[in-house]
C-alpha cells in the first residue's frame, strides 16, 4: 500500500472509533447526567420528551404546547393489584358508586364531602372525574375486583402537583379490614415514585381516622406531621381540624 493509502487507512480508523465513541457516548454530550441514562432507560416515549426537555436538548426547539409535560407526568390509565383494578372512571359508573359508598352516612366521616341524597351529586361528581382526569393533573381511579371490572368498590385519587403526587381514597363499608385500600394505595404510590419526575407522594387523614392511619403506614408512609387547622370534615366539624401528614419518596 502507498503511502498515501496508509494514510488514508489510518485517518478512516480514526473517524470510525471517533464514530463509535460519539454513539456510545452521545447522551453525555447532549447534555445528560448520567443518572438520567438510567431513568430514560426505564422511561416511556413521553417522558422521553419531558427529560429532554428539561435538560435543554429541546431548548432551541421549544413544543408548541406544553402538551408533552402535562402527558409523560400523568400515571397509567389502568393499574392492578393482587386483588383489584384501579381503572379509569366512566359515566356508568355513577350507579354503581352511589349504591356502593356515596350515599352511606358512615364512609364520608372523615372525607370533604356530605354524604349524596340523590345519584345525581355522584353523577355530578363521576363527570367532573372524567374531565380532570383528561386535562392530565388528576386521575380519579374507580376500585373494581379483578373479576368484574363494572361494579366500583371505591375510588382512589392521584393529584399531580409538581414533583408531588397527593392521595385520597375511599372504599365500600362491606370490604372494610379485607386489607384491599393498602394494595391499590401501593400500587398508585409505586406507579408514582416508577415516574422520573414524581418524587413523593403524599396523604393526609383526620386525627382520629385510625383505619386510614394504618392504610397508610401498611403502604409504607412514614406519619412525619401533625397539621394543625388544616382541613374542614364537614361531617364532623365545621371548624377546620388536625391532621396527620404521611409520606413515601425516592
Ligand atoms: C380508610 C379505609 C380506606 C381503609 O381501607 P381498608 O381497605 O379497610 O384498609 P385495611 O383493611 O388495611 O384496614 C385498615 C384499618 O382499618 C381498621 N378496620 C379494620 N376493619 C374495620 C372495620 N370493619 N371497620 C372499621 N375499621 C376497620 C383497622 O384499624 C385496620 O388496621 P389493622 O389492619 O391494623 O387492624 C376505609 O376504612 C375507608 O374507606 N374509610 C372511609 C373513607 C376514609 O376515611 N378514607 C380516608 C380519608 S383520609
Amino acid at each position: 500500500m502507498s503511502r498515501n493509502g496508509r494514510i488514508a487507512a489510518l485517518a478512516m480508523m480514526g473517524i470510525a472509533l471517533a464514530v463509535a465513541a460519539a454513539l456510545r457516548y452521545q447522551l453525555s454530550w447532549l447534555g445528560f447526567p448520567d443518572g438520567f441514562r438510567s431513568e430514560l432507560r426505564r422511561s416511556s416515549s413521553r417522558d422521553w420528551c419531558l427529560v429532554a426537555h428539561q435538560v435543554g436538548f429541546f431548548r432551541t426547539i421549544p413544543p408548541a404546547r406544553p402538551v408533552a409535560f402535562t402527558m409523560s407526568r400523568t400515571l397509567p390509565d389502568r393499574l392492578t393489584t393482587a386483588r383489584l383494578v384501579l381503572r379509569e372512571p366512566r359515566l356508568v359508573d355513577a350507579a354503581g358508586l352511589f349504591e356502593s359508598y356515596t350515599q352511606d352516612v358512615n364512609v364520608p366521616r372523615y372525607m370533604t364531602w356530605r354524604p349524596h341524597t340523590d345519584v345525581s351529586q355522584t353523577d355530578a361528581f363521576i363527570r367532573e372525574c372524567i374531565r380532570v382526569w383528561a386535562a392530565g393533573d388528576r386521575q380519579s381511579y374507580v376500585l373494581t375486583d379483578r373479576e368484574n371490572e363494572q361494579v366500583p368498590v371505591g375510588m382512589i385519587d392521584a393529584r399531580i402537583r409538581g414533583h408531588i403526587v397527593e392521595t385520597g381514597y375511599v372504599i365500600t363499608r362491606s370490604r372494610w379490614g379485607q386489607g384491599l385500600m393498602p394494595e391499590a394505595i401501593q400500587a398508585v404510590a409505586e406507579a408514582a415514585l416508577a415516574k422520573p419526575t414524581i418524587f413523593r407522594v403524599q396523604a393526609t387523614c383526620d386525627v382520629e381516622n385510625r383505619a386510614s392511619a394504618r392504610a397508610l403506614e401498611k403502604s409504607g408512609f412514614i406519619r412525619e406531621a401533625r397539621l394543625e387547622r388544616w382541613m374542614v370534615h364537614p361531617n364532623v366539624s365545621a371548624e377546620p381540624r388536625a391532621s396527620f401528614m404521611y409520606a413515601r419518596w425516592k
